[in-house]
């Protein structure tokens, strides 16, 4: 596919609230959050943008990717100690396969002057470990979250 013009910069979340939540609508998938996420009782769509609403308590630094000055790419994390959290992810789907997913994530790296990236990829999140893996990401853990509810 022939890459559609796009544009990655630093934003904050004031800036693009509105359209965030659009993209996230569009993009989120069934096998998107990882463990962290359902510490904070995410489970579907609803619960997803109720938690990112809370994210600026949290000093999240984000990067979004604009084609024709409307937001079709998002990504973002903490970073602690040299160490940049990615928390998500996100491309348009009607833009996906066009490079934008890389060129977050390699803006976010540069911008953010880490020395170690970490994301949380689910098993079944195919494109994300491919898109990571050709970044030179490895696999270090995978875990099982137990759960039992107490009524
Ligand atoms: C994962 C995601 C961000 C990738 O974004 P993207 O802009 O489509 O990715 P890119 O075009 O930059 O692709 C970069 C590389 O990733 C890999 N990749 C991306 N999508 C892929 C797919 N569907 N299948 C296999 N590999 C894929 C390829 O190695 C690709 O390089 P190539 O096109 O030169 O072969 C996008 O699919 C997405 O938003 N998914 C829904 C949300 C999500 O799951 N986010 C990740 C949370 S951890």
């Amino acid at each position: 596919m022939v890459p559609k013009p796009f544009q990655v910069r630093k934003v904050t979340w004031k800036k693009i609230n509105g359209q965030w939540q659009e993209l996230v609508r569009a993009s989120y998938h069934k096998v998107y959050d990882g463990i962290g996420a359902m510490y904070s009782r995410v489970s579907d769509l609803e619960s997803k943008i109720i938690a990112m609403e809370h994210y600026p308590e949290y000093g999240i630094h984000v990067w979004g990717a604009f084609g024709k000055r409307k937001l079709i790419g998002l990504i973002m994390g903490t970073l602690d100690h040299s160490v940049y959290v990615i928390w998500d992810l996100f491309v348009h789907p009607e833009f996906h396969r066009c490079g934008i997913g890389r060129a977050l994530l390699k803006t976010a790296i540069r911008d953010s002057r880490c020395r170690t990236v970490q994301a949380e990829i689910r098993e079944g999140n195919v494109p994300s470990q491919q898109l990571f893996l050709s970044l030179g990401f490895d696999a270090k853990y995978s875990a099982t979250l137990y759960e039992s509810e107490l009524v």
